[in-house]
């Protein structure tokens, strides 16, 4: 792209930046707000990585409209002044702590539990918690296994365990998992280079866990052989790149088999990029707000469910390719 086409495309970013803050005072209907059709009992949303960054504000802007939100998080002392942070900023709101490390399968396990015993169910879960050790131009795979395990095997330890506690309702459940157009199969900077692979991922019918966990576990095996190549796999960020591009490809995998659920069943799982967002992740140099890189997640989240889609990949309030 040359500079002319790059001034126009970021001019196009911040024009829907601007849209989507407009979009973002706009106060739900009545008729919109499904989650008050639980009351006396409040919506129960889930957000991993809480404590901190996107998942902080997902979950601030989640009470702030009235849902009871389980902030869950590794660090104890974090985790607390999390949610009580914004009981102390918003009278109305409804927010607890929970511990949880996603990369540990006992402690999701004993997570899931705790919210079965505690609240029955949920009806939103979000999966935030993730990690990428690069930054600036570095790409280094040194802790591609960590990168893996929390990002994708994170998300889909919590997306095993919570399903089975995702309450039936007539509004819907919702999973939104927090991804990274850096994921995509396809994408013009950064793709899979083999194109045999390419195509599958790309394909409804290919999907399957074992294509998807295929996949990391032969790039982490060349990881430790040193034998990995950035021609084959993404070129930018290689390890969290493939972490997102697995997470996306298995938010595919899971519509595919939670599509068909009858009325009352339902369960609507979409994935978002929140842009590049100043946060530790990225030494706070991002172009927007954490507050606005949340903003995708929450309208997913609450959407009217007319509206709520399956099996999608989203950006500032728009469908996005995967
Ligand atoms: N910032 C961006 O520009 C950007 C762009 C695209 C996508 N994202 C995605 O957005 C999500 C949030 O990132 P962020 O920018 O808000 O970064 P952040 O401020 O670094 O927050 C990441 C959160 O994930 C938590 N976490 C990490 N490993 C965990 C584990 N094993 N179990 C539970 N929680 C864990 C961290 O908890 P601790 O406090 O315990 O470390 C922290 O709260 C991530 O999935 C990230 O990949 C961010």
């Amino acid at each position: 792209m040359g500079k002319r086409g790059k001034a126009a495309a970021r001019e196009r970013r911040e024009e829907r930046r601007r849209e989507v803050t407009l979009l973002r005072a706009v106060p739900y209907e009545p008729h919109q707000r499904w989650w008050d059709g639980l009351a006396p009992a409040r919506a129960v949303a889930v957000v991993t990585g809480a404590s901190r960054g996107i998942g902080y504000e997902i979950s601030r802007q989640l009470a702030h409209h009235g849902l009871h939100v389980v902030l869950a998080s590794r660090d104890a002392a974090r985790g607390r002044d999390a949610a009580e942070s914004i009981l102390r900023e918003q009278e109305a709101a409804s927010a607890e702590w929970r511990q949880l490390d996603v990369a540990d399968a006992a402690s999701v396990e004993a997570f899931a539990a705790w919210t079965a015993r505690t609240h029955g169910g949920i009806h939103v879960l979000i999966n935030n918690a993730g990690v990428n050790f690069n930054r600036g131009a570095d790409n280094s795979v040194e802790f591609a296994e960590q990168v893996i395990e929390t990002n994708y095997f994170g998300t889909k330890r919590m997306i095993e365990a919570m399903l089975p506690l995702l309450k039936p309702s007539p509004y819907g459940g919702r999973i939104v998992n927090v991804s990274s157009r850096l994921g995509r199969a396809n994408g013009r900077r950064n793709k899979i280079g083999d194109a045999i692979l390419r195509e599958q991922l790309l394909t409804d019918d290919c999907l399957s866990e074992e294509l998807i966990d295929g996949m990391v576990t032969k790039f982490l095996e060349q990881v430790k052989q040193n034998s990995w190549s950035s021609i084959e796999w993404p070129q930018m960020y290689t390890d969290y790149s493939i972490s997102k591009l697995a997470v996306n490809v298995y938010t595919r995998l899971m519509a595919k088999r939670l599509a068909d659920r009858s009325e009352g069943q339902k369960i609507y799982i979409n994935c978002f990029c929140p842009g590049w967002v100043k946060t530790a992740m990225t030494d706070w140099e991002g172009n927007i707000s954490a507050e606005e890189g949340a903003d995708t997640g929450v309208w997913l989240a609450l959407l009217p469910q007319a509206q709520a889609t399956i099996g999608k990949f989203y950006a500032e309030r728009r469908e996005i390719s995967f």
